[in-house]
């Protein structure tokens, strides 16, 4: 990724942004965290035209890089989404897509607020809400698995705000626990959806019709937590993305899958291999260690046909009620809050700490 150089942002084009910007001339002055950053020298120090400050980076992957930043303004923490476009070659851009989607999510609990988006010299710019780690670094960090209470209440909501997603037609396709994050401050108790790049529309915006079934697709999303049907190349519906929901549940609670530490002589073999240990008469297996309303879940998805509505109610009510069963109550108190009765603790580092 590059980031756009300040010289290069002097002949910015003005009509891309659309809040003031801070002229180079003339030195905004810097919060304290900003100052702290630049005094660690951490990451690339980029102020954009758009009156953001970057801090630090968040993380990267298929298409772009994330980082802290603030608003010079008004000192809010933001991250923004970076997308270089100078490598295109035709290929499409998607930052601009991802932004669609969040477009049609905003205002739905559990979905990051966008505040600004627009392209910088050759760079295309997501300005986010900034959440609190993911839930594999949580996950990670209290010792490689989460308290069955915990999975139950991150479940409930993430039930939720999937029903809100599908009600507006979007399918996630790639849900899994690196693209989930909890809130910051009063919001640090509900938990987020985010990446929406590999998401798409189910249903026709007009009509309401939903999309026709095909086959032949490469697989789409993480092949770890994807349904069985996306990874047969299937086209997704929101059965899967509730299936692959269920996968990262038991993965967050158990640290292993069936298909952790396979070993196969090549990638193809051991997706090939990962695809079989899918299969519905292995549901049993994946959900060993778990209460029985998991499997029950899983053969719900299974059972429902490509473009079915699920019942979201029924599988709510399924996780409330081993959470009633356990005598437990969904107080929002998860395995790295203060005052959990998680008995192993947890190794949340300072600056983990949100
Ligand atoms: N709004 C955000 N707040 C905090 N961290 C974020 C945010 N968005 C992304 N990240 C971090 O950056 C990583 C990569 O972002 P993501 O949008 O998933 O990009 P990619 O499409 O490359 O996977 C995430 O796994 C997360 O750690
Ligand atoms: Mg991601």
């Amino acid at each position: 990724m590059s980031i756009p150089q300040n010289e290069e942002l002097e002949n910015h084009d003005e009509a891309s942004s659309n809040s003031p910007s801070p002229s180079p001339e003339q030195p905004q002055p810097l919060s304290s965290p900003i100052k702290m950053a630049m005094q660690r020298g951490r990451g690339p120090s980029y102020r954009s035209a758009s009156g953001y400050q970057t801090l630090a980076p968040l993380g990267g992957g298929s298409f772009g890089q994330v980082y802290s930043a603030v608003h010079l303004h008004s000192g809010a923490p933001v991250a923004i989404k970076f997308e270089d476009t100078t490598h295109q070659n035709g290929k499409t851009e998607l930052l601009p897509y991802e932004h669609a989607i969040y477009q049609v999510l905003r205002g739905c609990t559990g979905i990051p607020n966008v505040y600004w988006f627009g392209k910088e010299g050759r760079t295309n710019m997501l300005v986010m809400e900034l959440l609190g780690p993911t839930l594999e670094t949580l996950r990670y960090f209290c010792r490689g698995t989460l308290s069955l209470k915990s999975v139950l209440m991150l479940a409930d909501q993430l039930i939720s705000t999937l029903e809100s997603i599908h009600s507006r037609g979007i399918l996630c396709r790639d849900i899994k626990p690196e693209n989930l994050a909890m809130g910051r401050g009063p919001k640090s108790h509900l938990v987020y959806f985010f990446d929406f790049g590999l998401g798409r529309l189910y249903k026709d915006v007009i009509t309401g019709e939903h999309i026709p079934y095909r086959e032949g697709y490469e697989p789409i999303g993480a092949p770890r937590y994807c349904s069985q049907a996306a990874f047969l190349g299937y086209e997704q519906g929101r059965k899967d993305d509730l299936e692959s929901l269920a996968f990262v549940l038991i993965w967050l609670h158990k640290g292993h899958m069936p298909w952790t530490s396979l070993l196969a002589p090549n990638i193809p073999a051991k997706l090939k291999i990962m695809g079989e240990m899918k299969d519905t008469d292995k549901l049993a297996e994946i959900c060993k260690g778990c209460p029985d309303e998991f499997l029950t879940y899983l053969r719900y998805c299974r059972e429902l046909e490509f473009a079915d509505a699920p019942d979201y109610e029924m599988l709510r009510g399924l996780f409330r009620g081993v959470m009633q069963r356990e005598g437990w109550v969904c107080d929002g108190v998860y395995d790295w809050c203060p005052g959990s009765d998680s008995e192993k603790g947890t190794l949340l580092p300072e600056r983990f700490v949100w």
